[in-house]
């Protein structure tokens, strides 16, 4: 018996005879001698899928990952990694305990299996969730689970998705949940690129359809990561991941909106939130920027408002938010003109580089990246555009946009530079000394110091 069993907290939390700290569970490492020996399948091996799968392993798991797209597969095979922040060196060494594969079949024999696959919304501006991938990878699940096997979401979704998709597809194909098969949602909170928090030290939340799927999760989980947190239910733990998220976006479009209104009183924002951010309580730093990205923030909150406006509710600060926030790459462009202008230029045949296309700093993830949107609305008013991206996969490209090496470029040759992104790699000096006309977005220059940049 391991410290956490001899404790009882297990039997006391599973008659729900705990508050809510005590749904905590703390760090308890596995022994010698008590490695577990779970097989673990993950499925979609991207930005939380490959570092799960190898926190799995590193803690003695065998792990089985499959994804449908074949050259992550054959990288991963090679021992070769494709997110710029995970070495390869991490795959290299636990490889002995990695099986990857394209073929779902392979999850047959595995205890656990996890899924990890793009929740986006669906093309145009409708702001719709598209869960078809989701429901795909569960069909898949579905069509090869047995006897034993817990089946976990960790995919971003509204609250009722892992009820209405998976318990249900479960129970069409006759087993029953929390005896022959165990239902789990376990949101993912990782922070790409972030250097203090990894999957292992970011607190886990977990929740069962039953109390025995429940205690499978939770099982899994505190082999892997430090803390593990339970909640009551599969849509408390779906609605937690969305109030995360929300709460970052309504945040961020209120702090554009402070921008907004400092520049009217010649208010450098950024000096105001770090000053704003010395008061010890009761305020949290949010940076303004060119609009938001990445896989998460800025598709969530709309998961959980449609999920809400199809119980007749419309979450008007989360539609406010979202206008804000997808006008301020309208503001760059405007202020590109602007600086443009002033040198006697149009933006049409405007050489223009863009210095970052990631979503933020120190990653190379480019989905709904404000660069792109930015880049796109230049080049369609006839500006020619090239980029700087130091984390950028070798193969990418984008039509609209050149992408360069940093030592290849004269920043002379450009009518004007854009800090779209400020990666911690570039030069800032040297850029500020190089360019003809400069333009920051994320306050990377004291405006004191720099009068002659441009903010936006
Ligand atoms: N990226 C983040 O920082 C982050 C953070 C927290 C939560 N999430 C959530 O995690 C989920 C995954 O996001 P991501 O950023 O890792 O996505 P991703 O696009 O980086 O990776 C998803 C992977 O799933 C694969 N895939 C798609 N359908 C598949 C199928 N049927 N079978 C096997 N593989 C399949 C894709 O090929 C891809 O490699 C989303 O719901 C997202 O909202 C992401």
């Amino acid at each position: 018996m391991n410290d956490f069993e001899s404790k009882s907290i297990y039997q006391d939390w599973s008659e729900n005879s705990l508050d809510r700290d005590d749904r905590i569970f703390e760090k308890r490492r596995i022994s010698v001698g008590e490695k577990p020996s779970y097989k673990v399948g993950v499925v979609g091996l991207g930005y939380v899928g490959l570092p799960l799968l190898l926190l799995f392993a590193e803690k003695g798991l065998s792990v089985c990952g499959i994804d449908i797209d074949i050259n992550k597969i054959e990288q991963l095979e090679n021992g070769v990694s494709y997110i710029s922040y995970i070495p390869d060196s991490r795959i290299k060494k636990v490889q002995n305990k990695l099986f990857f594969s394209k073929d779902a079949t392979n999850l047959r024999s595995c205890d656990y299996i996890v899924l990890c696959v793009p929740t986006p919304l669906k093309d145009g501006n409708s702001h719709t969730p598209d869960i078809s991938l989701l429901k795909n990878a569960i069909d898949q699940v579905c069509d090869v689970a047995q006897k034993g096997q817990t089946i976990i979401i960790e995919c971003t979704t509204y609250p009722g998705t892992t009820r209405e998709l998976l318990v249900e597809e479960i129970n069409r194909k006759g087993f029953k949940i929390g005896e022959d098969i165990f239902i789990c949602y376990s949101p993912e909170r990782e922070d790409p690129g972030n250097p203090l928090y990894s999957t292992e030290n970011i607190p886990k939340l977990v929740a069962g359809a039953t109390n025995e799927c429940l205690k499978k999760g939770v099982e899994l989980y505190r082999n892997a990561v430090e803390r593990v947190v339970t909640v009551n239910s599969l849509e408390t733990a779906e609605f937690t991941k969305l109030v995360e998220n929300t709460q970052r976006y309504i945040n961020i479009a209120l702090i554009n909106e402070l921008k907004i209104a400092a520049e009217i009183f010649d208010v450098d924002i950024f000096e105001s939130v770090y000053a704003a951010a010395t008061k010890p309580f009761g305020f949290t730093a949010y940076y303004p920027g060119p609009g938001v990205g990445g896989h998460c923030i800025p598709i969530d909150p709309h998961y959980l408002n449609w999920a809400c406006k199809r119980k007749g509710v419309d979450l008007s600060m989360i539609n406010l938010a979202s206008d804000i926030n997808e006008s301020m790459s309208k503001r760059v462009v405007n202020t590109v003109g602007k600086a443009l202008q002033s040198i006697g230029k149009p933006i049409k045949n405007s050489k223009v580089l863009i210095l970052g296309l990631s979503y933020k700093k120190n990653i190379d993830d480019i989905r709904e990246s404000p660069s792109l949107t930015i880049a796109e609305q230049l080049s369609s008013m006839g500006a020619d555009i090239t980029a700087i991206e130091p984390y950028i996969r070798e193969n990418q490209t984008i039509d609209f946009i050149k992408i360069k090496d940093i030592e290849s470029i004269n920043f002379k040759e450009f009518d004007c530079c854009l800090i779209a992104t400020d990666h911690d790699c570039f030069d800032y000096q040297m850029i500020a000394n190089s360019c003809k006309l400069l333009i920051d977005t994320r306050g990377r220059y004291n405006k004191d110091n720099y009068e002659f940049i441009w903010r936006a």
